[in-house]
Order: structure tokens, then sequence, then C-alpha cells
């Protein structure tokens, strides 16, 4: 059956793939200048000026949004209602400030019915498969239209490697939203931690954590309003957000979905602090192959710049 979105395929199929900071598909306006106006003026989109955090939730509430179960997010409202109105914050993972809340919306409007199944339709997500190689039969499908209120934060990951591909449109209905500062980061690991990104390529069993923002570099931002951003997840897949915004002026909005593959074989999950524990105290085989080529690296440098060991610091490590 053919639908009113089905041209956004086509842009999916023709798009270029970009490869810093990684692999991904970057496209700016991705809906037609309609279609896009349309879906940033549904009032279930644009909630308009609200007086305090009591009164967004109810407007959220009312319009279909529920509150889901999200990395780094609390689920229970009435408490992040005490805390954000009291300017407390709630660290839940170690590797973070604050935590925030996400919502998905259960739209209403035929307009956003409409664009929400066809995000979820077979059509939309094969194209996604097609685009990075993988087997939609492989993977389950979840997507939806979402709001992330401000201390939403996620540090630095690559993404589980239960995750085949993932996408992200923004849909921020505030003509100023590109200047608001929630949009997703997109970094690489700073050269003392890659070697992290070489323990989760070469290790088949262990699945990737999140790290702390210190051991990485922002190489850009997603700002642009109405671009789309679709990855497949791997050990280099950086990003990370962390949202510090007035979302009684307007909410940071996307329309984000995941393929997941329906079986995986990862058997362990190190954290960040055994990670970097294998690095300072007991090198692994790979680690020590790591620095052993570094080394041959840094001689062969040495060598054409004609400087000593000795004026090298050992944080070029
Ligand atoms: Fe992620």
């Amino acid at each position: 059956m053919p639908t009113a979105f089905d041209y956004l395929i086509e842009k999916i199929n023709l798009a270029p793939f970009e490869i810093e900071p990684f692999k991904h598909v970057y496209i700016e306006d991705f809906f037609s200048p309609e279609h896009f106006e349309e879906i940033i003026t549904e009032r279930e989109i644009n909630l308009g000026e609200c007086s305090d955090d009591l009164q967004l939730f109810q407007l959220l509430f009312d319009r279909g949004y529920k509150v889901i179960d999200f990395p780094g997010c609390i689920t229970d409202y009435k408490k992040y209602i005490e805390l954000h109105s009291s300017g407390k914050t709630l660290k839940i993972n170690e590797t973070c400030e604050n935590s925030g809340i996400v919502l998905r919306l259960e739209p209403k409007s035929p307009f956003l019915i409409e664009l929400d199944s066809f995000l979820q339709s077979r059509k939309f997500n094969e194209a996604i498969a097609r685009k990075f190689n993988l087997n939609l039969s492989d993977c389950n499908v979840d997507s939806g239209i979402q709001k992330y209120l401000d201390g939403y934060e996620i540090s630095p990951h690559p993404d589980t490697k239960r995750k085949a591909a993932t996408f992200m449109v923004n849909v921020n209905p505030h003509d100023q939203s590109e200047a608001f500062n929630h949009h997703t980061h997109y970094l690489t690991f700073k050269p003392q931690y890659k070697y992290i990104e070489e323990f989760w390529q070469s290790n088949e069993k262990a699945d990737r954590e999140w790290v702390p923002w210190e051991w990485c570099d922002t190489k850009r931002r997603q700002e642009k309003n109405n671009s789309i951003v679709l990855f497949a997840p791997h050990h280099g897949t950086l990003h990370a957000v962390k949202a510090e915004y007035d979302h009684l002026t307007s909410q940071r909005t996307q329309l984000y979905g995941n393929l997941w593959f329906q079986s995986c074989e990862t058997t362990f999950s190190p954290s960040w602090e055994e990670l970097q524990k294998k690095e300072l105290e007991e090198p692994s085989g790979f680690v020590k192959k790591f620095r052993q080529k570094l080394g041959r690296t840094k001689h062969r440098l040495l060598s054409k710049l004609e400087v000593t060991d000795k004026n090298i610091s050992k944080r070029d490590y």
C-alpha cells in the first residue's frame, strides 16, 4: 500500500554513507517542507509554553504521552517533578551526572497516526535493514515519537551488540531549537582509550557499556532540525546526550527507532571500571599487542622527527 511518506525510503536508498566520526547516514531536510511543518505544528508535538513541571506533565499525558523505561532515565514522574522543580539532580549511572525522563506518544491525530505506523512499517524498516546489509527477518522493530525532558543524559556508548540499527530524526517544535543544549553528540575515544574500542571489536562475547565523557571527544552534534542519522552500531559508534535546557518552552522531540537482533551471542558486559582496570593493572593480550604496535609507530615517528624518547610524555600513550 503506498503512503504519503514513501519518498523517505528513496532518500535513505540514495543517501551516501559518511565516515566521520564513524560510518553513518546523515540526511538534512528529511521530510518535505510541508510534512515537516505539519509535524512540528501538530498540537501533540507543539505543546506551547508551560508554567511549571506539573502543568507540563498534565499536558503531556493529556496529549497522549506515556513515560517509558529508557536508558539513563527514571520512570517515576512524580519523583522527577519533585527533584527537577527543586533543582536537584539524581545520579543513577556512574558515568552521568543526572538522569532524565522520556515519554513516547500514542498519537491521536490522523497525520501522526499515519506517520507512526509508517515508522513501524515493514517497508521503512526493510529500507534501513537493506542500507546496513541486515536481514529484517532476524530483527524486531521498535520505534516511536518521543520527548526527552531536561536532565536526560546518556554518556558515550556505541550501543549494545543486541542492537542491529538505529535512527533518530529531529522534529523539534521551537524555531530556535538548533541552539538549545539537548542534541546528540557523535564522538571518538581519546587516543589513550582507543584500546577499549579494540577490546569490544576483538571480544565477540563482550557487550559494550557506557564510558565516562572524559574518555571521549565530541566530533559533531546532530543539531539540525528535520535531519536524520542512521547507523548500525559497532565498536566505534560512540554517541551521547546531555540535555540541559528549558523544557517548559519546548521539548527535545525525536522520531526514534531501532532494529534489534532476535538473538545475540554476548555472555558478559565489562563496565568502564573493569575496562579501566584491565588497562591499568593487567593488560590483556590485545592491549599488549596494541601497545607494541603504538611503540613501533612512535619509533618510526621519532626517527623522522629526530627527537628522543625523553621528550615524549607518558600521556602520549
Ligand atoms: Fe544509544
